[in-house]
């Protein structure tokens, strides 16, 4: 009988970070069995193997994708747009008269560039809140990416009620779907967006359909004055005291935070999703991530939307955490790479709920993996790979990207999307929203 097994791929002579520690494996393989990895180390593939299709690996790192704790990944529709504003007139004058324009296919096609440009710079899954999420769920069905997908609800809305109607429907209808690749979560916009009555019945329906919560948490000091101010507590224990952390959160930004606050978050296992670059850019602060982490607290990094980075890649995400809290402490043993990279990919799964899936290159965990090719001059002497994927490399430096077992690009060519075409209608959407904006 024959008992070999079948290699659905193989990616070979190639060195692997698997995020398990900070050793390299040199000239490692990889082989992938369906959507998991099945093999990986040296020389592991059993010899008789029947290898379907292989890559060469040679001069790349292969390494997980990244992940990215928090996008609106339609808000690409608004890069540009409006910049150098404080975040109250940006979303009031700006961005929310915008969105309030916004069609089903604008989000569609807006989701779809940002799942190229995000598979272009070596994010796998994103978490994304936003509007029209069937129309999300199909850009990602259709790009091949993972995402963990929450209807934004704004509860001071006239909508608010049938908002969460419709996410309770989001949740039953695209938890687990695109085999498995998406998953639902709620998303209450924020506690100054979100009275307690409304987020207590956010926090009763995801207990009923058992899915996670995602929210924006103490990005700025007024929210956290607002808070403060109307509820005699911080946003953080404001919601605590909800039971809003009883349910696994994402909480966005947690820029204002008492040491009591890291306490909480530490102890109700919420998943801080960090991000420095729309921070800096609004203003906002910085977040005490080093306490965060010491603290134990789970830290991701996001890019948040294009409109306030204005870019979706998490290679530069990384880059600037650890920068931004280097000179915060003028310590710059702050954030070193290899932490700034566990914020991108184990801890990351972490914080979106996906631990033990995605986030490490591990017998049994899913095949989401990336090839950096450091055959570029930028990239010599090859000293330090954790440190070079952190300060050197650059989003076109990814040469290769398999998501769920699934070759998604490869030579940087996409092999789920059109790109031209995504840009074009992308281009006309945004232009036509500009155009009959009054604003
Ligand atoms: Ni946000």
């Amino acid at each position: 009988m024959d008992s070999a097994i079948d290699i659905d791929l193989a990616i070979r002579d190639v060195d692997i970070l698997t995020m398990a520690d900070e050793e390299i494996i040199k000239n490692g393989e990889i082989g992938i069995v369906g959507d998991e990895i099945k093999f990986i180390g040296h020389k592991v593939i059993p010899s008789d193997a029947r290898i379907k299709n292989e890559i060469n690996g040679s001069k790349m790192v292969a390494m997980p994708g990244l992940i990215n704790c928090h996008t609106h990944a339609a808000m690409t529709l608004f890069r540009g747009y409006a910049d150098d504003l404080p975040l109250m007139e940006w979303l009031n004058e700006k961005i929310w008269p915008l969105e309030a324009r916004l069609k089903a296919e604008d989000v569609y096609y807006g989701t779809l560039l940002a799942c190229v440009e995000m598979i272009k710079s070596g994010t796998t899954t994103f978490a994304d809140m936003y509007f029209f999420m069937d129309e999300v769920a199909k850009a990602v069905e259709k790009s091949g990416m993972r995402a963990v997908l929450s209807r934004g609800l704004i509860g001071v809305a006239p909508n608010a009620k049938e908002a969460l109607e419709e996410s309770k429907e989001f949740v039953q209808g695209y938890n687990g779907a695109a085999d498995g690749r998406i998953t639902a979560m709620l998303g209450p916009h924020a506690p100054y967006t979100c009275p307690p009555e409304f987020l207590k019945e956010v926090i009763e329906v995801a207990g009923i359909l058992d899915v996670g919560i995602h929210i924006h948490v103490a990005e700025t000091l007024s929210e956290y004055e607002e808070i403060m101010k109307k509820y005699g507590k911080t946003p953080v224990q404001h919601l605590n005291s909800l039971g809003l952390f009883e349910v696994k959160t994402i909480a966005a930004h947690c820029v204002h935070l008492s040491d009591e606050d890291i306490a909480v978050l530490a102890e109700k296992k919420v998943g801080v999703a960090h991000n420095p670059k729309s921070n800096m850019k609004l203003a906002s602060g910085i977040a005490p991530v080093d306490k965060m982490i010491k603290s134990g607290v789970d830290v991701g990094l996001g890019t948040d939307g294009a409109a306030s980075n204005n870019s979706l890649s998490m290679i530069e995400e990384m880059r600037f955490a650890a920068l931004l809290q280097k000179v915060a402490a003028m310590d710059p043993t702050a954030v070193p790479a290899y932490a700034a990279l566990k914020m991108a990919t184990v801890d990351a799964a972490k914080v979106v709920g996906l631990e033990g899936k995605v986030g490490k290159l591990a017998q049994g965990f899913k095949a989401d993996i990336i090839l950096i090719d450091f055959d570029k001059p930028h990239l010599y002497p090859h000293h330090d790979i954790c440190a070079h994927i952190v300060y050197a490399v650059s989003s076109a430096d990814v040469d290769t990207v398999i998501i769920d077992g699934k070759v998604i690009m490869k030579n940087r060519k996409l092999l789920t999307l059109d790109e031209k075409l995504v840009a074009d209608k992308l281009e006309y959407s945004a232009k036509q929203l500009v155009k009959t904006s009054h604003f």
